[in-house]
């Protein structure tokens, strides 16, 4: 049982720190990013459908879970389905899937960190060249970050779940968003910036294909911390007293509307560093858009407020980013270290500490997979080429395992817990039983959404792994 759990001191705390976990790279990077790639506005359209009609009820579903069992995701589904019941599998796979989401995800913190001093130390213009993220990623140079990142993030972890990540979540939240909305108004006075927004708000359906789909779906469930047990344990954080479903429309507005923002900031900015932008030229990589392509951008304002201008509003944009990270790592983090705390008895302390040494050791195996090692950089070989270590695990599971879990998820709260889901979402909140919104949330658990992530998941092997897309070939 339980040596002491956390719990978040009010649903203000609880909102800010799932809606920290939510806001993160999938956010302020890989939004834009698949936004420019996809059509803009075309892609904006499904992902927001996406967000309301098929992540909206898993997010409650997973925080309703947790709450109901006041566990971690291991303890939340054999609480209600029994300790010997298969449903541990399901719950297993969503504890090592944020840990090793958590692996990959440290290693571009790191990098984020280091971008973030050198733009302020007056390095912006060395960033802003080709070769210079592909050599700090190949350089040790980066470890020294990566330990201060590590004592950063692990002292967090350590003041608990009121004291360290709540805390957190109430200056990085609040500090993040002003910051992106000056951030905003600054880049929405260059010049041909509109072209920018143009783009990205009035749709081009040409654009639109079945790739879209899958796309826009894989970033929503990843945007919304979704299928990585991370709203289970939050929710096991979160008051009786409280009302999930309202909370969980907030922490979904709040993920989507970041995201929408940072698409308002990095097309136009994009277009105004060059008005002649082809969209199907924007690299098709997210990280090498935010570390080499920004920095240029970010340099090219020199012209407008200076160079220690840009390179304070370069610093500022890896601030956002970090904090962004930050509240994200964290909240992933915090998963495994329920899970020994809940079913093994230790204390934090000692969970945070094995939690360390086990993340700090596969992420530096990561970073090594950039050419330090040439045995993890030419790790493995799927879907058409050579992948590192670091390809592997973010291939998998930041993308393919995440449906798989969000599918047990519906299953289990809509076949398995059935009456019992539906009394938990009415906790703290008596108008919803019987209402629409609550018909509407038990009927597409039961049904269309986990047909959707069935098929989202099988796709996703297929693209990965086999370089073959369904979608495409059904539509010929
Ligand atoms: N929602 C997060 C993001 O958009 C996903 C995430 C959460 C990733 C926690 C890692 C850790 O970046």
């Amino acid at each position: 049982m339980a040596v002491e759990r956390g719990q978040f001191s009010s649903r203000l705390g609880f909102i800010l720190a799932a809606a920290g976990s939510a806001v993160g790279l999938g956010n302020l990077v890989a939004f834009p990013v698949m936004a420019s790639k996809n059509g803009g506005a075309v892609f904006l359209i499904v992902y927001v459908l996406f967000v309301a009609l098929i992540c909206f009820p898993v997010l409650v579903a997973e925080i309703a879970m947790g709450r109901n069992t006041r566990r971690n995701p291991v303890g939340a589904f054999v609480a209600l389905a029994g300790e010997r019941s298969r449903w541990r599998w399901a719950g297993r796979l969503a504890i090592l899937t944020p840990f090793m989401i958590a692996v990959f995800y440290t290693v571009v913190t790191v990098w984020i960190v280091i971008f973030m001093f050198r733009a302020f130390t007056g390095e912006l213009e060395t960033l802003a060249t080709t070769n210079a993220f592909g050599e700090m990623i190949a350089s040790p140079g980066i470890f020294p970050w990566f330990i201060v990142l590590q004592f950063i993030v692990f002292g967090i972890l350590l003041g608990g779940v009121k004291g360290g990540i709540e805390r957190l979540a109430r200056v990085a939240m609040p500090v993040l968003a002003v910051m992106l909305v000056l951030l905003i108004l600054f880049v929405l006075t260059l010049d041909d910036a509109m072209l920018g927004v143009r783009y990205y708000l009035i749709p081009d359906f040409s654009r639109f294909n079945g790739g879209v789909l899958n796309a826009a779906l894989n970033q929503a469930f990843f945007s919304l911390s979704l299928g990585m047990g991370i709203m289970i344990t939050y929710g096991s954080y979160f008051s009786r007293q409280d009302r999930i479903v309202s909370s969980s429309r907030l922490v979904a507005t709040a993920d989507t509307a970041v995201a929408f923002l940072a698409g308002l900031l990095i097309l136009p900015a994009i277009f105004a560093f060059n008005p002649s932008t082809n969209p199907d030229d924007l690299s098709s990589s997210s990280i090498g858009l935010i570390f080499t392509y920004l920095p240029q951008i970010f340099l090219s304002m020199q012209d407008a407020v200076g160079y220690v201008g840009a390179s304070m509003v370069a610093g500022s944009f890896f601030v956002l980013v970090f904090f962004a990270a930050l509240t994200s790592l964290v909240s992933i983090l915090e998963i495994p270290i329920a899970y020994m705390i809940d079913e093994h008895n230790f204390s934090r302390r000692k969970a945070v500490l094995i939690q360390a040494v086990l993340v700090t050791t596969f992420a530096a195996l990561a970073a090594l997979s950039f050419g330090m090692s040439p045995f993890l950089t030419d790790f493995i070989p799927y879907g058409g080429g050579t992948r590192s270590f670091f390809d592997l695990i973010a291939d998998t599971f930041s993308e393919v395992i995440l449906p798989l879990v969000g599918f047990m998820v519906c299953l289990y709260c809509a076949y398995r817990w059935r009456d019992g889901f539906v009394e938990e979402l009415s906790q703290g909140d008596e108008s919803l039983k019987g209402s629409f919104l609550q018909r509407y949330l038990s009927f597409s658990l039961r049904t269309f959404v986990p047909v959707v992530l069935m098929f989202v998941f099988i796709n996703s092997v297929a693209q990965k792994y086999f370089a073959v897309d369904l979608l495409m070939v059904f539509a010929g």
